[in-house]
């Protein structure tokens, strides 16, 4: 029954309806296709995802996006998330009279919110998510709420304060207003909503204290404030909300220290206060909290030693302690946190060995950076190495580097660079085929760069600067085909450059600077195609400058820089001859 001429009329039948206050009595099919035609008229669809939207149409239960209920076709659902489309949110969708979900995020609208959205008696769930609608949340939009569950107006323009009349919107289980420009302090109102699970109010600019009666909430399973300009110490009564699973205050300016009631919020598994001005110990009942997966401490004022109960947290995958002021040796029962994957101690003081379980239980990364650990490196004969990153830069080990190295069989990130320790290279480095970053810089190493370093296959960045390595570099590193930096600098190496670096066409950066390096730098290196930067100067190299790529584009006064002490006998860079250094 397609009557040419129908939306004319049906046009003009809706506006005449709209003019009249709007309210339908008998909800008729009508009512949507209306509604959704014109809500159309008010968009951009660059793909065209609507082209089956037709006003002729008598039901729009087939249309892209539009769900109905069987029982009656009357549309229950509007889902058009990531269509690019652009434009108003108009007046149209208000006629959907039985709409439970409209789902429009991901998309480029703008414009205002529309506060008579929430009086669809059965709407429940509204997600304008990642548009970018602007101006206030009005505060109408809430007191006439009926049925609203779930709203998000994340990733929008938003720029109000969050309106107290939030907790008249009692049916709200889920509010996102995350990543808008919300101004103004956090309503207390909020925490009337006893219903909600999950608030997200993350990435707005609220400041202020997080006002009390949050233990009202006891339903309240996720809750993100994080980035915000929040302030003040965390509420005593945070500790009603016996379901909270999920806690992140990070990059706040929350202080003080951690309220004891917090050990009774025994199902949190995720914990993030990172980037705050918290002070204090770290509490022993934090190893109450088992079902921990992730707890992040991280650039705080935190002090004192690790409490050994950490090592109760079993389900424990990812811990950051860095940047804090904590100090002790690491704690020997983090042995039994057999789930471990992700270790973060760095920038603090702790002192000792790294402990056994750090090569023993299955954890992949490990960062103790910037402390004072100052015992040798042990690596335990255990048979299966996780450990993929491990980073021990600038504390104060001594002893050699184990040969027992070649066990860490996964390990792609090694940096050892800035403590004292001493010996020689194990060849046994060799052995690390799928080692991708070696920084052995500013220790006291000694000895020959081993030549089985050329088993080291997947090596991209290979530091070795600043230690007294000797001899050669071996003509085997030719074979390390990924090597983008090489780094040598500050060594006593000998002889001459060989030829086989010309192999390795991935390298960008060549520092082979104060050496005892002699001949002459190899032609072929002006072959490589992505070298951004060669230092030889402090060598005794001499001969011709090689033409090419490289060679050829750098300004003469950048040449002369890398090659300082150079005797120039020509300046013409064809010809340019050297000699270092200047006798
Ligand atoms: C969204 O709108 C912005 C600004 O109007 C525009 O730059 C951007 O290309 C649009 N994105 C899409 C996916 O249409
Ligand atoms: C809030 O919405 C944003 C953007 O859609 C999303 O990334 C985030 O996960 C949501 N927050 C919660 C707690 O679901
Ligand atoms: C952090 O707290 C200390 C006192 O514990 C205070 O001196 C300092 O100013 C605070 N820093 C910030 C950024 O709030
Ligand atoms: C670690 O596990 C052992 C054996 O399972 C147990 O005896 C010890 O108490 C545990 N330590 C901690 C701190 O949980
Ligand atoms: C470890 O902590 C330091 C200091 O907070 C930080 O700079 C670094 O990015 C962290 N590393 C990782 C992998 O998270
Ligand atoms: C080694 O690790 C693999 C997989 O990660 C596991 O299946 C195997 O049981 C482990 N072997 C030992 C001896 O721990
Ligand atoms: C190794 O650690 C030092 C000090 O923490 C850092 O400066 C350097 O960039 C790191 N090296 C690499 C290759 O990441
Ligand atoms: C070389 O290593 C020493 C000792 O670790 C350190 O003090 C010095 O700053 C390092 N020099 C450079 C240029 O990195
Ligand atoms: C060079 O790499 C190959 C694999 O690409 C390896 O078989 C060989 O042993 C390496 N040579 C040296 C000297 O390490
Ligand atoms: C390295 O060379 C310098 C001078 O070139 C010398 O003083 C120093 O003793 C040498 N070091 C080693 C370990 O050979
Ligand atoms: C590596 O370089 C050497 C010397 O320049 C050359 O003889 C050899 O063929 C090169 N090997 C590869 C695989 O390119
Ligand atoms: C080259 O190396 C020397 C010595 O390490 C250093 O002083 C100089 O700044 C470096 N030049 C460039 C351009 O990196």
């Amino acid at each position: 029954m397609k009557a040419p001429g129908r939306l004319l009329f049906s046009l003009f039948f809706f506006s005449s309806v709209l003019a009249d206050s709007g309210d339908l009595s008998g909800p008729s099919l009508n009512d949507d296709v209306l509604g959704l035609i014109v809500f159309k008229a008010d968009v951009f669809d660059p793909h065209s995802k609507l082209a089956s939207w037709n006003e002729n149409d008598d039901s729009p239960c087939s249309w892209y996006g539009v769900k109905c209920e069987p029982r009656n076709n009357l549309v229950v659902e509007l889902s058009l998330d990531g269509l690019d489309l652009s434009g108003k949110i108009g007046r149209g969708l208000l006629q959907l009279k039985s709409l439970r979900k409209l789902s429009l995020s991901r998309n480029n609208l703008t414009g205002p919110l529309n506060q008579d959205l929430t009086r669809l008696e059965s709407l429940h769930t509204l997600d304008f998510s990642e548009n970018a609608l602007s101006g206030a949340i009005p505060s109408e939009f809430f007191w006439q709420c009926r049925s609203l569950r779930s709203l998000s107006l994340a990733g929008n323009h938003f720029s109000s304060e969050i309106p107290a009349s939030v907790g008249d919107c009692l049916t709200l289980a889920s509010l996102n207003l995350s990543s808008n420009w919300l101004s103004g302090v956090l309503p207390a109102e909020l925490w009337s909503l006893y219903g909600l699970r999950t608030v997200d109010l993350s990435g707005n600019f609220l400041v202020g204290q997080i006002p009390k009666g949050m233990d009202r909430l006891f339903n309240l399973r996720t809750i993100s404030l994080r980035r915000n300009g929040l302030t003040g110490s965390l509420p005593i009564d945070i500790c009603h909300c016996f379901l909270l699973r999920f806690l992140d205050l990070s990059e706040n300016s929350f202080s003080g220290n951690l309220p004891e009631t917090m050990q009774r919020l025994t199902m949190l598994n995720y914990i993030s206060l990172r980037s705050n001005n918290f002070s204090g110990e770290i509490p022993m009942w934090l190893g109450d909290l088992k079902k921990l997966q992730v707890l992040d401490l991280s650039n705080n004022g935190f002090t004192g030693p690790i409490p050994e109960s950490i090592g109760s947290l079993q389900d424990m995958k990812k811990i950051d302690l860095s940047a804090n002021s904590l100090s002790g040796s690491l704690p020997k029962s983090m042995a039994n946190c057999t789930n471990l994957a992700e270790v973060n101690f760095s920038q603090n003081s702790f002192v000792g060995s790294l402990p056994s379980w750090s090569v023993g239980i299955g954890v992949q990364e490990i960062m103790i950076s910037k402390n004072n650990l100052d015992e040798v490196i042990k690596v335990s004969a255990a048979s299966n190495q996780t450990l993929q990153v491990l980073d021990l830069s600038w504390n104060m080990l001594t002893g050699v580097i184990p040969l027992e190295i070649e066990r860490m069989q996964r390990i792609q990130y090694l940096n050892l660079s800035r403590n004292f320790l001493s010996g020689s290279i194990p060849a046994t480095f060799g052995k690390l085929m799928i080692l991708e970053v070696a920084d052995l810089s500013s220790n006291l190493l000694t000895g020959h760069i081993p030549k089985e370093i050329g088993g080291a296959i997947s090596l991209k960045g290979l530091n070795l600067g600043n230690n007294s390595l000797t001899g050669e570099i071996p003509y085997q590193i030719g074979n390390c085909s990924s090597l983008t930096s090489l780094i040598l600098t500050q060594n006593n190496l000998s002889g001459s450059i060989p030829p086989t670096l010309a192999n390795l066409s991935s390298l960008q950066t060549i520092d082979l600077s104060l050496n005892g390096l002699t001949g002459s730098i190899p032609k072929q290196l002006s072959e490589l195609p992505h070298l951004l930067s060669f230092n030889v100067s402090h060598n005794l190299l001499s001969g011709e400058i090689p033409s090419g790529n490289f060679f050829n584009n750098i300004p003469l006064p950048a040449l002369l820089i890398i090659l300082t002490y150079v005797a120039l006998q020509s300046t013409d860079r064809a010809t340019l001859y050297f000699q270092n250094p200047l006798s």
